[in-house]
């Protein structure tokens, strides 16, 4: 048998770096987990395929995304918004996985975040060229919960920036199974991810693969 999450993460040899008081990054932390993900994930996209999403002000997003969970976050000229049904099949999303979920709740317990119940875990999908520019997580009815946002496959470069646009941002680099928990004061930090470098990882091919879970509602 296999360890639970909640053994992993107690025999865990935290690689652990406070960033700035209620954000964490856990280095390598998913990682014992990566077979059961990568296989959880591939039904998933089999349900919810990724899609590039268009953003309100018209433009194609260069990130791909699906969802899992109770809501998943959906953009297109209307705006932002989280929906229960996926518009592209009319049904709801697959259900978040156990290994998501347990994986979600070790990391922000261990960032600090006891009792998180995330219902979305949107799942974002780079190529090379693929970048995300700085934003806050603001969609959600409510900012008790934090967000954990954990990365697979190809590095990336993370922008941690401040409360306000202007904030300088720092440059964190993330490799697989790299997971952020931020939450409390760190909330509504600005973030994002700057143009994707080509790259190979045995599980994800060309891609970094992103999960990022929130409580939406
Ligand atoms: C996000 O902010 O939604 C995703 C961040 C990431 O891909 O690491
Ligand atoms: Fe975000």
């Amino acid at each position: 048998m296999t360890l639970s999450l909640f053994e992993d993460a107690a025999l865990y040899q935290a690689r652990r770096e406070e960033l700035c008081p209620g954000a964490t990054l856990l280095r390598g932390f998913a990682a014992p987990n990566e077979a059961a993900i990568f296989e959880a994930l591939a039904c998933i996209v089999t349900q919810a395929p990724f899609r590039h999403l268009i953003t309100p002000g018209g433009f194609r997003m260069s990130v791909a995304m699906t969802n899992c969970g109770s809501y998943g976050w959906v953009s297109d000229r209307a705006g932002y918004r989280y929906d229960a049904i996926d518009p592209e099949s009319n049904k709801p999303w697959p259900r978040m996985p156990d290994v998501f979920l347990n994986l979600a709740q070790a990391a922000a317990a261990n960032g600090g975040f006891d009792d998180f119940e995330p219902d979305v875990c949107l799942v974002n999908r780079y190529e090379a060229g693929a970048r995300l520019s700085l934003h806050q997580d603001k969609n959600e009815r409510g900012f008790s919960a934090p967000i954990v946002s954990v990365s697979l496959g190809i590095p990336a470069v993370f922008l941690w920036g401040g409360s306000r646009r202007e904030d300088k941002a720092v440059r964190i680099p993330l490799t697989h199974g790299d997971v952020m928990v931020w939450g409390g004061p760190a909330r509504l930090r600005y973030h994002g991810i700057l143009p994707v470098k080509e790259g190979y990882h045995p599980l994800s091919g060309v891609h970094r693969i992103n999960l990022t879970f929130r409580k939406a509602i």
